[in-house]
């Protein structure tokens, strides 16, 4: 029998050519698999078509738009996940979606291997294999732009002797990947480092520069997750679009950045993240309301390690799920509204509230109504400050006590 490899196809140059590349570099059928997480663009019927008229055996579409905003939009958002302090993570969560639908279709066409689009020089490609073979161990990956030498001229060249039913001409000059979550843009003239990007870069968001009027928005949340928008009940998905179209025309949620990854280098990357940066931006805030102080610090350092594990390609590890349970475990409270203002480029929160939060009025106030009793902080500051009390004596007994800038000693000629 025939051996068959599942290709991760997504309707474009290079993975249209891989179909007959890879059927010509091993002899197998190839099965094209697309999984729509809400990339938008083109038809997924057009792009199933073209898979078949490229040369696969099958061409199947996943759709996994709500299972991507539900389990792991909405983790990421639980997590407030940036790496490095400010990407959402928007490719780095869409890998194992992807891979796992690439999973389901090896299993049901009975196919060996699975292939995917990635160079040698990226995250993606660590992230699909890392979670094609942590679900299914059995399963070998191969790359054909990495493993079989598919490079863009050979993939134009291919194409066109095939006539194949694909532009190559229209060449892109970025290497963009879009979702719902966001949209990251790399390459080109981008990787001048000095380059500011030109306006063809952006998609979702409008220039924050000429923002139409201010756009108030209420966002309503359960548990970590939003569930109605101005008070209209929406999904995970929904809110996401809704959020993408509203901050998108605002100008927020753009990012420029160089960037860390897996693999040793660094690389200029561009991203728009309307509607995820304005929901971490709203989920943060709510947060600060209803967390506890000591579980908010250790959940910054759960989210910082949930979000390098998960940029790393680690979703299907253990310790990733380990760190889910504490993330879910911390958003029991966090439910609650959120006003937020969009405008010129910014998601700012005016006002919060929440029924299970831990803001209480009459210990905050400076009015009347005030149940703070006053009296305790003196004896409190004492015991806190008693530690870093003793070792500046020490200090001072040993010759090390506080200087001044110029070294003189703070305390000489104190009587004491
Ligand atoms: N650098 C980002 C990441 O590793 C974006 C990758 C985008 N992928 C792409 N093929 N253009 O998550």
């Amino acid at each position: 029998m025939t051996e068959k490899i599942v290709l991760a196809y997504s309707g474009g140059l290079d993975t249209s050519v891989a179909i007959g590349w890879i059927h010509d570099a091993t002899g197998a059928d190839v099965i094209a698999c697309a999984v729509d997480v809400g990339q938008g663009g083109e038809d997924l019927e057009v792009i199933r078509q073209r898979a078949l008229d490229c040369g696969a055996v099958e061409a199947y579409i996943a759709d996994a738009r709500d299972e991507f905003a539900e389990e792991y939009c909405m983790q990421a958002l639980k997590a407030n996940s940036l790496y490095m302090d400010a990407y959402p993570n928007v490719s780095a969560i869409s890998r194992p979606v992807i891979a796992k639908h690439l999973v389901a279709a090896a299993k049901k066409f009975g196919a060996t291997t699975v292939a995917h689009g990635c160079t040698g020089k990226g995250n993606d490609q660590v992230r699909f294999e890392v979670s094609i073979t942590s679900l299914a161990p059995e399963l070998n990956c191969i790359a054909p732009v990495r493993d079989l030498a598919l490079t863009r001229d050979k993939a134009i060249d291919y194409a066109e002797r095939n006539n194949l039913p694909i532009e190559t001409t229209k060449s892109n000059p970025f290497s963009i990947d879009q979702n719902v979550w966001g949209r990251a843009i790399e390459t080109g003239f981008l990787e001048d480092i000095w380059n500011e990007p030109t306006k063809d870069v952006y998609s979702y968001t409008d220039d924050p520069a000429f923002p139409p009027v201010a756009d108030e928005v209420v966002i309503t949340f359960e548990q970590g997750v939003p569930v109605a928008i101005d008070g209209e009940k929406v999904t995970p998905l929904q809110a996401i679009e809704q959020m993408n179209r509203r901050a998108g025309a605002q100008g927020i949620g753009r990012i420029d950045i160089v960037e860390d990854r897996l693999v040793g280098i660094k690389s200029r990357e561009v991203y728009e993240a309307p509607g995820a940066m304005a929901l971490i931006e709203a989920h943060k805030e709510l947060e600060r309301v209803t967390l506890e102080r000591e579980q908010a610090r250790f959940k910054r350092e759960v989210s910082d390690r949930w979000t390098d594990l998960v940029y790393d390609g680690q979703w299907f590890s253990p310790l990733k799920r380990s760190l889910d349970a504490f993330i879910d475990d911390t958003q029991r409270y966090v439910s609650g509204d959120i006003r937020m203002r969009l405008h010129g480029g910014r998601a700012t929160v005016t006002g919060r509230r929440s029924d299970s939060g831990l803001y209480d009025f009459n210990l905050a106030t400076y009015d009347e109504g005030d149940s703070f009793d006053q009296s305790n902080a003196k004896g409190f500051i004492e015991i806190y400050g008693l530690a870093s009390k003793q070792s500046t004596a020490r200090d001072e007994k040993f010759g090390n006590g506080p200087t001044f800038g110029d070294g003189s000693s703070l305390n000489a000629g104190s009587e004491s």
